[in-house]
């Protein structure tokens, strides 16, 4: 949703500011540009399209001892053009801006500043604010900026550069994100932490009004009246490499393999003998029994997550679990009060939708715990208590392996919260946690299957339809399923609950359609497999995914059958959508597609 970077030191700021913008093109790429000082003179270069064009552009150019701002563009207002990619400049020329976020009001400003005699040569709501601060700009550039934003309504994050303050760069941040990256001679600002790991890996997160002035010697923070504050940094625990593809072809499927090792680095910090502890939550045994009803809250795939959560924390913890888009919560008048426990979870926790519900859902009293992978982000610091994944820098567009670990997180929130309220024995406690230790061996197995699901995939890929079936926990993982498929491969894909299948959508299923069954819960599995055959009676070609413990009972429906290794029935969602991923990967990449920056969505959405 907009990567923003910018860069004070004595580096050439052109590579500095490519670099970055490389690493937040997943926020964005239809089309990107620079901003810097050369010699004191301001220069804006831009290009329609992914970064690649730009870097073209820039080849070769060098501008050291400056400043400097970046921005990769994922279209909201005005249509994916030179003229309308960040930055933005002034009539003059001499002030430019980047922006992540929405304008609410851009209209009646626009209207207010062309009564004023400025002409705008873009289609964005951004615009209006560089001519702002060019209007409030006397001698100093922090000052215009605090009165501009005092005008605007909505959400920003902002970096500004001006010839007249050659040194300096301001920034300022109100429900998009921004991190200031304290470096040694040199300092940055980013939207997103890898942009600026390269350089340092001490950063301080800008809260909701704070304004930054970035020079190359230090950085100097002011609340919203522009008194200084002091800077607490915060040190980041990810390294470079983690920002890199290490040879393989995609982050897709190096984040894919990756889920073993980040499986057992959520879980394990959290057993202590056997048992869930929960001390970095915060959460007492006490406060667990008091809970009466949960609303789980997210968007995109952390939603399916949280489908998971209802089903199991309905099952064994026998608390009633309603699950919420975040766009449509933050709407609906909810009823919530000081009784509701609240479950956000976001991978990235800028979701501007989940932070938004978030904020209603405390504004009604609710207690809200985030289940968040970003340390420092607007989530995590809002909630009231923090159950991160430990899923590590998540590049690639399609969720992987912030899914399984959001999954793994719910399974121990669910096992904890079940226990304290009695409903699960001590023998029983202890077998489901030892059943979630059993799964990180269990996903490394199934990705020795890759070889398989990329041979099917081959022969699959031309498919225009493809429908996902499963009951219970087994539906809950199909619609991530059909998510990864349709958000990578561009294949209309729909999850259907098996039953439900009769009643409606069965009328889609021709000779030849492609139906993906998960079958993998011993108690439904009789019920499921009726309903494969309805599909297959007429004419649908099924794969079937299974644990080796049903194969048998399923073989007979598959014309290919996925076998997973045996794990707790109520676990096995993490090891069974381990092949949907690699399928819809292999899908996408015989297709041609983008897999990592699929079309039309970005990794962070930052907007409404
Ligand atoms: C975007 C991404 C999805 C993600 C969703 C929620 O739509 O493309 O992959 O699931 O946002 O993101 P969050 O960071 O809140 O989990």
């Amino acid at each position: 949703m907009c990567g923003i970077v910018g860069y004070a030191g004595d580096k050439n700021v052109i590579p500095v500011l490519i670099g970055g913008l490389q690493k937040l093109e997943y926020r964005g790429y239809d089309s990107a540009g620079v901003a810097y000082l050369d010699g004191g003179k301001m220069n804006v270069i831009k290009e329609k399209g992914k970064l690649a064009g730009l870097e073209k552009l820039v080849k070769g150019k060098c501008a050291e001892h400056t400043i400097g701002i970046g921005h990769t563009r994922w279209a909201t207002h005005g249509e994916p053009s030179c003229a309308n990619a960040h930055p933005h400049i002034n009539m003059v020329g001499d002030l430019a801006i980047v922006h992540n976020g929405i304008i609410e009001n851009y209209l009646q400003l626009k209207e207010s500043l062309e009564r004023k005699g400025i002409r705008f040569v873009s289609q964005t709501d951004t615009e209006v604010i560089v001519h702002l601060i060019h209007y409030y700009l006397k001698d100093d550039l922090k000052e215009a900026v605090s009165t501009a934003i005092s005008k605007l309504k909505g959400s920003y994050a902002l970096g500004v550069i001006s010839e007249r303050f050659p040194d300096e760069i301001v920034a300022v941040r109100k429900d998009s994100p921004l991190v200031v990256g304290l470096g040694k001679g040199e300092n940055l600002i980013a939207s997103d932490i890898p942009a600026i790991l390269e350089y340092t890996r001490d950063v301080y997160f800008l809260n909701n009004g704070e304004i930054a002035v970035i020079k190359k010697d230090g950085v100097e923070l002011f609340d919203e009246v522009l008194n200084p504050i002091a800077c607490e940094p915060y040190t980041v625990e990810w390294d470079v490499s983690q920002a890199e593809k290490a040879g393989y072809p995609h982050f897709m499927i190096k984040e894919i393999e990756e889920q073993p090792r980040v499986l057992a680095d959520t879980l394990t910090p959290r057993l202590k003998d056997g048992e869930v502890c929960f001390d970095e939550v915060g959460l007492t045994d006490d406060a667990l029994k008091k809970i009466k009803k949960i609303t789980i809250i997210a968007c995109g795939t952390a939603y399916h997550a949280s489908y998971v959560g209802k089903y199991i924390i309905e099952r064994f913890a026998r608390v009633p679990v309603e699950v919420e888009i975040a766009s449509e919560f933050r709407y609906k008048n909810p009823i919530m009060n000081g009784d509701n426990f609240v479950i956000v979870v976001s991978q990235s926790g800028e979701t501007a939708d989940t932070i938004a519900a978030l904020r209603e859902a405390k504004k009604r009293g609710a207690y809200v715990m985030a289940i968040a992978n970003v340390v420092g982000s607007t989530v995590a610091r809002e909630a009231d208590s923090v159950l991160y994944t430990r899923a590590g820098m998540e590049i690639a567009v399609a969720s992987t392996k912030a899914y399984t670990t959001q999954l793994m997180c719910l399974y121990l929130f669910c096992l904890k919260l079940a226990y304290a309220k009695g409903k699960m024995a001590p023998e029983e406690y202890r077998a489901n946690v030892s059943g979630l230790a059993a799964i990180p061996d269990k996903v490394a197995d199934i990705l020795g299957q890759k070889d398989l699901l990329q041979k099917f995939a081959y022969e699959h890929f031309t498919e225009k339809s493809v429908f996902y079936i499963g009951r219970g926990l087994d539906y809950a993982l199909a619609m991530e399923g059909s998510l990864k498929l349709k958000e990578i491969s561009y294949i209309h894909s729909e999850a259907y609950a098996a039953g439900e299948l009769k009643h409606g959508t069965i009328a889609l299923i021709e000779e030849g359609t492609l139906v993906v069954a998960v079958l993998t819960q011993g108690d439904l599995i009789e019920k499921a497999l009726s309903n494969v055959k309805e599909v297959t009676a007429r004419g649908a070609v099924v794969l079937v995914i299974t644990q080796e413990k049903y194969k048998d009972m399923a073989k007979d429906v598959a014309d290919k059958l996925i076998a997973i290794p045996d794990a707790a029935d109520f676990a096995a969602t993490m090891t069974a959508i381990i092949p949907m991923q690699i399928f819809a990967y292999y899908m996408a990449v015989q297709k041609g597609c983008d897999v990592d920056k699929p079309r039309n969505l970005a990794k962070s959405v930052t907007v409404e």
